[in-house]
């Protein structure tokens, strides 16, 4: 804004009213100012004009007679107001604060300088845009160039002033902008400078008097748009960033509404289906009214820093957020806030406290097993189905009846032998076991039954008691009796029938009072049909028969017995390895061929060879499922094969890589879309 006191000029020059003419002349002359201010009394009262001192001299006035009269439209103006023009006035005298005069300007010197200045004003505004600005007139002639415009095309003004700017650019398409055309965005090259614009017509009153052209040099353009596109790109990776996050992301303004939502909606917490239905809500107001439990406003205030913090719903949704207001010059400008929902967590954490305890559990149940009598030492069960063999090993025990024991190798007939013995009265005297497929056949019959002094050649000076003798009293365990030859099958008969034994090359019985339980993994009924095995002494030894299952029958015992090794092995090995509840599903998951034998080595072996302190499924999986004997056949396309061969070759081939990317047969199970009892199946079937 313009005010009188840039405008006006220091009162150099006046005259007294009743100067004469030839001092007023003289005054002029000297100074060679175009204008004198009249005083009188001290005080401005006109002025006076080389005009119309000519005017003085052409009427013929007297020159040393006082001056006739002089103009008297002045105004006094205070010298900080805005210039104005007012009507009839020709000269302004500035005034002060103390209403002293300061200054004079004639008015239209004021619209001379308020047009210079302008005209600056407006020269420094196109010259400080980053933004070429050429003007023509009618002619093409150039009339203006700013320094941008000069800069960019490397020529001065000097240079391009009236030259032909339609020859310049050879563009003779501006013809059509004199007659009211604009050009968009047209390319040329001017000194080797490529530059790109556009021309418009430049009106006045509504007539076309010539051409501005507004230009960018190309190249400066293409890196903004490059820029521009660089930012447009960053902003889409963002979002999409934003909307792939596992957080629901949440921007507030400073009054507390939501103005953005990305990422992880949580719906469930909001109870709304869509984040648009958020977008504008207030949350200040919705904690005002109750309707969203945390004031956000206040913690915001009082922490003017980040802060968590843990809400919930009304229906149990718990979210966890993470805030962070924005300050500016002191006023809370926005809050962006992270939430995930924890409601899971919470029941993960939950659902794991009940996993710890119950292995707690497992852990103390064995722990009271071990200390239990010594009977139970090495019994170790949990599932139904051996709780109800044991309970009937324990009633067999008491009496003295024959037990036959069979079961699948390794599923713990030894150690059931062991268990009736311990709790029958017999426990204070041997137990005698007596491996019949392990004794060479010519050694058998004196094992058995003893000899006397001088029996056979080679044999102990002073004769020796056979098992029998030295189970007496006791029990004696005749494991794997199916291997036992038929000549001694009937021999062993007649000793059970008569309880008495006879030694190699004596002539006299001795009585014997023993305990049998034989045990066998074989098909015994089917050997008697056969005629492998004596169906009177298979009948003989069949008054009390118990079937130890097989572990997978019973994979309730597997947790109970893999935590009983581990113990053992960390004893023996002086290690403290743990198995993680993958290895545990694993096991689980695992048919068990050779069974508790089995599971017993291969807990041996995780406990030796397994990398870290804890056992993973993994590690597991790799010993059970990586040395599988049975090979992984391709289909061979192009070959004819059996449909079902192929399906099963494929079946088998998936389940493998299932297992061997997932780790668990649970997970595997997911994965191939199967339940877990089938994916068992389908497993259990591949590795047989
Ligand atoms: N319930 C159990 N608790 C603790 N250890 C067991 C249990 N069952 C079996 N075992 C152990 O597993 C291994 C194999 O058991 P055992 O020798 O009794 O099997 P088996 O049925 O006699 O097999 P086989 O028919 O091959 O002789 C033994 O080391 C035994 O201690
Ligand atoms: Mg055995």
């Amino acid at each position: 804004m313009i005010v009188w006191k840039d405008l006006l000029q220091p009162i150099t020059v006046k005259v007294h009213h009743r100067s004469t003419l030839r001092e007023v002349m003289q005054t002029i002359h000297t100074t060679q100012s175009e204008l004198v201010l009249v005083y009188a009394a001290q005080k401005v009262v006109g002025y006076l004009n080389t005009k119309c001192v000519m005017q003085f001299i052409l009427a013929k006035n007297d020159l040393d007679q006082p001056i006739p009269f002089y103009y008297t439209d002045v105004l006094l103006v205070r010298e900080d107001q805005p210039v104005e023009f007012y009507h009839n006035v020709s000269v302004v005298l500035g005034v002060n604060q103390a209403n002293k005069v300061t200054g004079f300007c004639s008015l239209a010197d004021a619209r001379n300088q308020i047009t210079r200045l302008q005209l600056k004003e407006k020269t420094q505004i196109f010259n400080s845009a980053h933004i070429g600005v050429i003007t023509t007139n009618e002619q093409f002639r150039i009339t203006f160039i700013n320094g941008t415009a000069e800069n960019i095309l490397g020529l001065s003004r000097n240079f391009l002033l009236h030259r032909n700017y339609k020859t310049l650019l050879n563009a003779p398409q501006l013809e059509d902008v004199l007659l009211g055309k604009q050009l968009v965005s047209v390319s040329h090259s001017l000194n080797f400078k490529q530059i790109i614009g556009n021309f418009s017509p430049l009106f006045n009153e509504g007539k076309i008097l010539g051409i501005i052209h507004i230009f960018y040099l190309r190249e400066q353009l293409e890196e903004s748009i490059q820029e521009l596109e660089w930012v447009r790109n960053l902003n889409e990776d963002l979002k999409a960033l934003y909307s792939s996050s596992n957080e629901e992301i949440i921007v507030l303004n400073g009054e507390g509404k939501i103005v953005r939502l990305a990422g992880n909606f949580l719906k469930d917490f909001w109870g709304v289906e869509h984040p648009d239905e958020l977008i504008g809500k207030n949350l200040f107001d919705m904690h005002r009214e109750g309707l969203y439990q945390y004031d956000l406003f206040e913690r915001a205030h009082k922490k003017k820093g980040k802060f968590v913090f843990v809400h919930e719903n009304k229906k149990g949704c718990k979210v966890w957020s993470s805030a962070t207001p924005v300050f500016y010059q002191d006023k809370l400008e926005k809050i962006v806030m992270i939430s995930r929902d924890i409601t899971e967590i919470n029941q993960l954490r939950e659902e794991l406290k009940i996993e710890r305890k119950r292995s707690d559990q497992y852990k103390q149940e064995l722990d009271q097993m071990m200390m239990r009598n010594q009977v139970d030492k090495k019994l170790i069960y949990r599932s139904k189905v051996m709780e109800d063999v044991v309970d009937q090993i324990k009633r067999i025990a008491m009496v003295d009846s024959t037990v036959l024991l069979y079961g699948e190798s390794g599923v713990g007939k030894e150690v059931f032998a062991q268990t009736i013995h311990q709790n029958s009265r017999r426990k204070e005297h041997p137990l005698v076991r007596v491996n019949c497929g392990a004794i060479p056949e010519s050694l058998i019959e004196s094992e058995f039954f003893g000899y006397v002094k001088g029996a056979f050649t080679g044999a102990d000076q002073n004769g020796r008691a056979g098992f029998f003798e030295q189970a007496h009293q006791g029990t004696i365990f005749l494991d794997e009796i199916t291997e036992l030859p038929l000549n001694l099958q009937v021999k062993l008969l007649r000793v059970l029938q008569e309880k008495e034994v006879m030694r190699i090359g004596d002539t006299k019985s001795i009585k014997v009072d023993v305990r049998v339980i034989a045990a066998t993994n074989r098909n015994i009924k089917r050997l008697v049909e056969e005629n492998k095995f004596r169906e009177d002494l298979y009948y003989r030894l069949n008054v009390i028969p118990v079937h130890i299952p097989p572990l997978r029958e019973r994979t309730g015992d597997v947790m109970m017995l893999s935590l009983f090794f581990l113990e053992q092995f960390n004893r023996l090995y002086q290690l403290d390895k743990k198995l993680s509840q993958d290895a545990f599903d694993v096991l689980e998951s695992y048919h068990w061929p050779g069974n508790v034998r089995e599971l017993q080595n291969m807990i041996e072996r995780l406990v030796v060879t397994s990398r870290g302190q804890t056992i993973t499924g993994e590690e597991v999986m790799s010993i059970l499922f990586g040395e599988s004997k049975s090979k992984v056949v391709k289909p061979i396309l192009g070959s004819i094969m059996p449909l079902q061969e192929a399906v099963d070759d494929l079946e088998s081939q998936l389940i493998r890589a299932a297992l061997q990317k997932y780790g668990t047969a649970a997970k595997a199970a997911k994965v191939l879309q199967v339940s877990p009892a089938t994916m068992s199946r389908k497993i259990n079937r591949l590795l047989r």
